[in-house]
């Protein structure tokens, strides 16, 4: 049983985590501005500070109060086409947030850190499946304020002699997904859908992606303080999905016959990505467990849960 500061957990991963932990017996406080995330998500049994990581003083003051073992790092800024037109705040959230945390006198005494990393640092590479040893040439800003987080993390992990796990996620789908942005792409086709609409694809949908369930990426968050592990994983199932195949995979499961539109492919995005694994399999015990096809099942009767609860209301 651990003390574990929740960083971004109002949001759609970071609710999960919070969740876990909670059940796993830890006590759980969560930071977040609720810039993108609810409160609706902010569990009732966690301790909830609003406010941002890019304020020194209310980082120093919440790392103050609740003297975490553990931080499970999540607050981001984190679309990608955004970053491209705001490099400068991507940078300032990302990079500048994650230096808040470090730079508290309470950050030394911390026993893991666990980062919420991103297939983006590899960038457009020629490495496919991609393994953790693949060079990292990002594309966006979002790509390069991740790198340079990871770079920071590692950097003061190796100081102070804390175990830094950095798990960079491939494109993590499931229950309490934000639609409305541009990054998760299985909620915003799921809830044009179900609003009988057609889903609108960048380019011509044969990009492809490796999309993993939130519930199996909870559990590679979990297992890595278990382990205490330090390093780089990719957490991610080494299949790629191309962005056609999804939407004809959430029409079937819809039951819609609305053909997909198409639209620019927007800047930053990487043709292939596909995470390899198999270290995160070796090391941390970890795998994908929910199949893409169960995925995206539950994840729809999610989000037509919501729909009818709205109409109730
Ligand atoms: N969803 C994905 O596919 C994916 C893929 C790779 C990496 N990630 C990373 O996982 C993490 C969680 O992503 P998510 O998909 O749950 O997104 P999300 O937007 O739902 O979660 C981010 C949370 O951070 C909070 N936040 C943002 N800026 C903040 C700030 N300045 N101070 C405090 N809180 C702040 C938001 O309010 C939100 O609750 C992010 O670090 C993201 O980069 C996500």
């Amino acid at each position: 049983m651990s003390k574990v500061l929740v960083t971004g957990g109002a949001g759609f991963i970071g609710s999960h985590v919070v969740e876990a932990l909670l059940e796993g017996g830890d006590t759980v406080a969560i930071l977040d501005d609720l810039s993108t995330g609810k409160k609706e998500w902010v569990h009732s049994k966690a301790r909830f500070f609003e406010g941002s990581i890019t304020d020194p003083k209310t980082v120093e003051r919440v790392m103050e109060e609740v003297k975490p073992e553990i931080i499970h790092h999540l607050a981001a800024h984190k679309d990608v086409r955004v970053s491209v037109n705001q490099p400068a705040h991507d940078a300032a959230v990302n990079i500048s947030g994650t230096l808040n945390l470090l730079a508290t006198p309470q950050a030394r005494e911390l026993k893991q850190i666990v980062f919420a990393s991103s297939a983006a640092v590899y960038g457009d590479t020629v490495e496919i499946p991609t393994p953790e040893t693949a060079s990292t040439k990002p594309q966006s800003p979002y790509g390069i304020s991740k790198l340079t987080g990871e770079h920071y993390l590692r950097w003061f992990g190796a100081l102070h002699k804390i175990p830094v796990a950095v798990l960079r996620f491939a494109n993590v789908y499931g229950p309490r997904q934000d639609p409305y942005g541009e990054g998760g792409v299985v909620a915003v086709f799921t809830e044009r859908l179900l609003r009988g609409k057609a889903p609108v694809i960048f380019g011509d949908g044969k990009q492809t992606r490796d999309f993993v369930f939130v519930g199996d990426v909870v559990a590679a968050m979990r297992v890595a303080t278990q382990e205490n592990s330090d390093g780089i994983f990719n957490i991610g199932t080494g299949k790629e999905t191309s962005v056609n195949e999804l939407a004809a995979q959430l029409a079937a499961i819809t039951k819609s016959a609305r053909k997909p539109t198409h639209t620019a492919l927007g800047a930053g995005d990487p043709r292939r990505s596909v995470l390899d694994p198999t270290k995160a399999r070796s090391d941390l015990g970890w795998r994908p467990t929910i199949p893409l096809a169960n995925g995206l099942e539950e994840t729809v009767a999610w989000f037509r849960s919501q729909s009818s609860q709205t109409t109730q209301n």
